[in-house]
């Protein structure tokens, strides 16, 4: 009995937990990172002004048609909700959102700076127009993304980050969405009381986790 409770059953619940989150997990993803920065870099090329509104018009119906069997919504700007999280504020249109993955525009017109967070997901920001400077513990020097380039925070990593003013991405979230939520909204109840856009984006989000998941979306 002993044997069971201190070696057989741990060793299956780690067993379980391995195959649930590093096979089955990016088993249902459906974005590719890599399709999405090709196709941002298509669009930003076609802005040498780095006009972002112009960009999202555009890159928006190309990921759609890039993925015609997912929910993406329609770009529009009543929908857009204002962010806290780890002392950065921005602003973000949430395209899907799904229990293993979201894809959103996160814009900052204003400029921000702050801690990434650490998420069980693995995270690609690709830039669309400004940058953003991040870095690891012990970094002298910051990482430095520009237009086109993807940074990739890895699952479990954290970094300080900045985007300066007028600095536009689309970020693509995959891994257990439903444990970064807390990091998203615990800004808002903690410090801002701004009940107002965490209230929209618990609306938007949850809405589109239960349209996905009735459509067979995990
Ligand atoms: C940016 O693009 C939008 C949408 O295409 C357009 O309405 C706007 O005038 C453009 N802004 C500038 C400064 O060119």
């Amino acid at each position: 009995m002993k044997l069971f409770y201190y070696t057989v059953l741990p060793l299956a619940i780690y067993a379980a937990f391995n195959y649930l989150f590093h096979h089955w997990l990016p088993s249902v993803y459906v974005f590719d990172k890599v399709v999405l920065q090709e196709l941002s870099r298509e669009v930003i090329a076609n802005h040498p002004d780095g006009n972002a509104t112009a960009i999202m018009v555009e890159l928006t119906p190309k990921i759609q048609a890039a993925y015609p069997h997912v929910r993406i919504n329609d770009l529009n700007f009543d929908d857009w909700v204002m962010n806290n999280a780890g002392g950065a504020m921005g602003t973000m249109f949430i395209m899907h959102a799904s229990i293993t993955e979201y894809l959103i525009f996160f814009a900052t017109p204003v400029g921000t700076e702050g801690h990434t967070g650490i998420h069980f997901a693995d995270d690609y920001f690709t830039i669309l127009t400004g940058e953003q400077t991040a870095a690891l513990a012990g970094a002298t020097s910051p990482e430095i993304y520009l237009p086109g380039d993807q940074h990739h925070l890895q699952k479990g990593d954290l970094k300080q980050y900045s985007m300066p003013r007028g600095a536009l991405a689309l970020e693509l979230a995959q891994g257990w969405i439903p444990a970064m939520l807390p990091f998203g909204f615990l800004d808002s109840i903690c410090s801002t009381l701004d009940y107002i856009s965490l209230s929209k984006t618990i609306w938007l989000t949850g809405k589109d986790m239960i349209l996905n998941l009735l459509a067979g979306k995990l």
